[in-house]
């Protein structure tokens, strides 16, 4: 696996493959890769001659400062797990190749971008799509892939692609999680240990409210849910939403909506670590 750190190495390499006919799959990461990355990566290899993963963390879609210094930061261990994946190319730029003037670019896509982290993180979705349509412009991808675990981004991503007519497939992939049945994040890494057993009790909780919807309206799980997670020391929910799984939009009813999920976000424990998850429920 080779490492690039320029925009023009890397548009160099890719023309190079490109014009052998070979395709080409993107995972774009922010780094402190783990298994919820890898399996991106290897999905990406099987489908594509070359994998390209990019690892940048991603200054224009953190509107709290304190958790971009936070963000852990690994580069040499997320290179060696790329290289047990099969990558072909670590494209790791640094903020000033990727940005050398201020990106003054706006993106909107309601009710997508403005509902749940949307609401929550004011900006998020803006950076989100400004760094995602640089990479995509840089690469130009066959397929680009992403995780479901972010899964009100991956519904952004697919209205800007439609939005700007990008030429690629957007590949949708299942949430990896610990034993404890806790969404793999790199966000993790800054839980304790004790912190980690407590906020396995998130995806508990919305897994067993499956159960639930053939006796209860979706307001009535929707406030078991929260009341269950509210009750564990250490955890506080941010805001639970049941949606229209397309267009993310509140439901009231089951019947509403084809696809049904409950998208959560949870402060955990003394520093307040925000964790996403959610719950397919139709
Ligand atoms: P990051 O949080 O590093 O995640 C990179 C990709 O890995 C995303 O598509 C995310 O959904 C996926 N991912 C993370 N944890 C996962 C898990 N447990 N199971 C499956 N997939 C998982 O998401 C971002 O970075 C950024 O917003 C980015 C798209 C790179 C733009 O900066």
């Amino acid at each position: 696996m080779e490492i690039i750190h320029t925009i023009n190495e890397l548009k160099a390499r890719l023309s190079h493959h490109r014009s052998q006919g070979q395709t080409i799959g993107l995972v774009p990461t922010m780094g402190a890769l783990h298994e919820g990355h890898a399996s991106l990566v290897r999905r990406s290899v099987a489908d594509n001659d070359i994998t390209v993963v990019s690892i940048f963390l991603n200054p224009t879609q953190f509107n709290d400062k304190n958790d971009l210094a936070t963000y852990p930061r690994t580069l040499e261990a997320d290179c060696d797990l790329l290289r047990e994946c099969g990558a072909t190319y670590a494209f790791a730029p640094s903020v000033e190749e990727v940005y050398p003037e201020p990106d003054t670019r706006q993106f909107s896509y309601p009710p997508t971008d403005t509902v749940m982290e949307g609401a929550m993180r004011p900006g998020h979705f803006n950076g989100v799509c400004q760094i995602v349509s640089k990479l995509f412009m840089m690469t130009e991808p066959t397929r680009a892939y992403f995780g479901e675990k972010d899964y009100q981004q991956i519904a952004v991503i697919r209205r800007m692609v439609d939005d700007l007519g990008f030429a690629l497939e957007i590949v949708p992939c299942p949430v990896i999680r610990e034993e404890s049945g806790l969404a793999k994040s790199s966000r993790n890494m800054l839980l304790s240990d004790s912190e980690r057993q407590i906020a396995a009790h998130i995806y508990r909780a919305l897994h067993e409210s499956k159960s639930l919807i053939d006796r209860m309206s979706v307001s009535e799980v929707h406030d078991h849910v929260v009341a269950q997670i509210n009750a564990v020391d250490g955890l506080e929910v941010q805001y639970f939403s049941i949606v229209d799984g397309l267009t993310l939009v509140d439901i009231q009813s089951w019947d509403e909506a084809q696809s049904v999920v409950g998208c959560i976000t949870v402060y955990c424990g003394e520093k307040l670590i925000r964790l996403i998850d959610h719950i397919r429920y139709k």
